[in-house]
């Protein structure tokens, strides 16, 4: 009879799991023992696990073995002292790197990062070692301690705040090499090997350092040649990471060249389109790339206006490349997105196709304007959701998010880096993910954390907040949904998980004795 009921209730629970829920509870506490069925209580237990994301996920046998050698792994993890999803990234990351849970999600099949911003994908060695290193390469020091580059076949003309233009090359030639280029690379990241909760105390201190880095890598990166390397560099990054497919958030600003003369916006899309061409035909199981265009989100109602008609143009011309348009800068400081409700309307008033991927509730302002973020994505029929850090805190948004399926862009070390949570294991991305809350796993801006590609945000969601209970179909489920909840058409789709499918498989049999 108990097993009647359960088996009636378990049906249930997959179509109305409170309700479910409820009856289980008022089965227990009608029965009249003292001690609750240690079978319903099992029953109980079951029935959570299964709501978690990939709960659903039917496991084959080597999945099964796979499983049980990660739950071992993590286990021995959970019992540290020293716990790295607990601690500050910057003090974590080479514990991280030590983790036998770690080496596994590097050699996992990952799918898809969509949440990676176009100037801090690649590792700032690269751009030490790379593009400071390449000829006509000009540095300048500002008052407020930090450096500009810029390219030029002539001497450059003097930046305000800046000290005057020096030959890179002839500086180092002077002074102390490593001593240069180790203050060179303090600028271009927040990493520190000091302790980061003395270097940034607060949101203030480590924002204003963050946006000091963009500025500082500015010059180099949008230095034409480098421009096409770096990109490319940051597909190798990620592809070396086991990641087959790139949604990257795109400033898409003029790029210049050695002469001083610039290309435009269209110039800079085409480029990302044939870099990522080239990098396929090299690398035929990477699965390819597109581009959101993105703009500050300080900017004035007009130039919203005209940024909003260029994107719908972008859009038309370069139907392939271009997934859509966002709103970047630190939210909380910005305008919300009500504040451009006329702009952002103007797709869908004229008839034109413009997806929208806004940033959204990536603050802990609960109850400000910059606060209803989420809702208001949502009201403009966002795709996705990026961050979604104060969704718990809108029951309402929550809900039109999970019944439109539109999904959260996660990025747990960007979190905690930005300082809006410090223990990773209580992100609310761990209430989404005990609920299978559409959700995706991304890395924000790999290059300025210290980080690269998404294991080691995969690791800090898995080992983090997952905790124990999240599994391989936890691992699974992440995976496939970064395909789901991509740009790509369905037909796409379909293949690029085909193709996630087989190295999945792959990954699997090779993983387990
Ligand atoms: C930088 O990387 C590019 C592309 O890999 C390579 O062709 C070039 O030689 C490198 N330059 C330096 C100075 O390391
Ligand atoms: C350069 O500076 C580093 C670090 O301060 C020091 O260890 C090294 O000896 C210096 N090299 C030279 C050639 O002076
Ligand atoms: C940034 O560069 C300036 C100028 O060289 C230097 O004084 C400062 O120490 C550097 N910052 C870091 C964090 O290394
Ligand atoms: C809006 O911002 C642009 C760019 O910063 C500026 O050129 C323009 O004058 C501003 N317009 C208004 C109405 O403030
Ligand atoms: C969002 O989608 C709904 C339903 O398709 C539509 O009625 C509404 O006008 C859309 N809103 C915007 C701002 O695109
Ligand atoms: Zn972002």
């Amino acid at each position: 009879m108990i097993s009647t009921i359960r088996n009636a209730l378990q049906v249930m629970a997959i179509q109305r799991p409170h309700v479910a829920v409820v009856c289980l509870l008022l089965c227990c506490l009608s029965g009249g023992h003292s001690i609750p069925d240690p079978r319903q209580r099992e029953a109980l237990i079951r029935l959570e696990t299964s709501m978690q994301t990939g709960g659903h996920e039917v496991l084959t046998d080597a999945e099964q073995r796979l499983d049980a050698v990660l739950y071992k792994l993590k286990q021995v993890e959970v019992m540290r002292a020293d716990f790295p999803p607990a601690m500050h990234f910057f003090k974590a990351r080479h514990l991280i790197r030590s983790s036998p849970v770690f080496s596994l999600l590097q050699k996992m099949p990952k799918g898809a990062a969509l949440h990676v911003h176009d100037f801090s994908m690649v590792d700032v060695e690269w751009l030490l070692t790379n593009a400071t290193y390449r000829p006509y390469c000009y540095i300048c020091f500002t008052d407020d301690q930090s450096i500009r580059f810029i390219f030029s076949s002539r001497s450059p003309k003097p930046v305000p705040h800046c000290s005057p233009w020096y030959l890179l090359e002839s500086l180092r030639a002077k002074m102390n090499t490593t001593e240069l280029d180790n203050s060179i690379m303090g600028n271009l990241t927040l990493f520190t090997q000091q302790d980061p909760e003395t270097v940034y105390p607060s949101q203030d201190t480590v924002w204003f350092k963050f946006e000091h880095t963009f500025r500082a890598v500015w010059g180099l990166v949008t230095y034409a040649p480098v421009f096409r390397d770096y990109y490319y560099q940051g597909l190798t990054e990620l592809y070396m990471d086991n990641v087959m497919y790139l949604e990257l958030r795109c400033l898409l600003p003029e790029i210049y060249e050695l002469d001083g003369s610039t290309h435009d916006r269209a110039w800079t899309l085409k480029t990302y389109k044939d870099v990522t061409r080239h990098f396929k035909a090299a690398h035929p199981d990477f699965f390819g790339a597109r581009i959101i265009f993105t703009v500050q989100r300080q900017v004035n109602v007009s130039f919203m206006t005209k940024t909003v008609e260029e994107a719908m143009k972008l859009q038309k011309n370069f139907p392939d490349i271009m997934a859509g348009f966002d709103l970047v800068g630190r939210e909380d400081k910005g305008r919300p997105l009500w504040y451009y409700r006329d702009a952002l309307s103007l797709p869908m008033e004229r008839g034109v196709t413009l997806a929208f991927f806004f940033h959204a509730g990536e603050t802990n302002l609960e109850g400000t304007e910059v606060d209803q973020n989420v809702l208001d994505a949502l009201l403009f029929n966002t795709s996705r959701i990026g961050h979604g850090f104060a969704l718990l805190r809108h029951p309402v948004a929550k809900g039109l998010s999970k019944k439109e399926d539109v999904a959260v862009e996660v990025c747990p070390i960007s979190n905690q880096v930005l300082k809006l949570v410090d223990d990773l294991r209580n992100h609310p991305a761990a209430v989404l993910m005990s609920e299978n809350h559409p959700m995706v796993i991304s890395s924000d801006d790999p290059g300025v954390f210290g980080a690269s590609g998404l294991s080691y945000d995969f690791y800090e969601a898995f080992v983090g907040f997952g905790g124990l209970r999240s599994n391989i179909g936890s691992l699974k489920a992440l995976a496939k949904n970064s395909i789901r909840y991509s740009s790509l058409t369905a037909q796409q789709q379909e293949e690029a998980l085909a193709s996630w499918q087989r190295r999945w498989d792959k990954f699997v049999s090779e993983n387990v004795f």
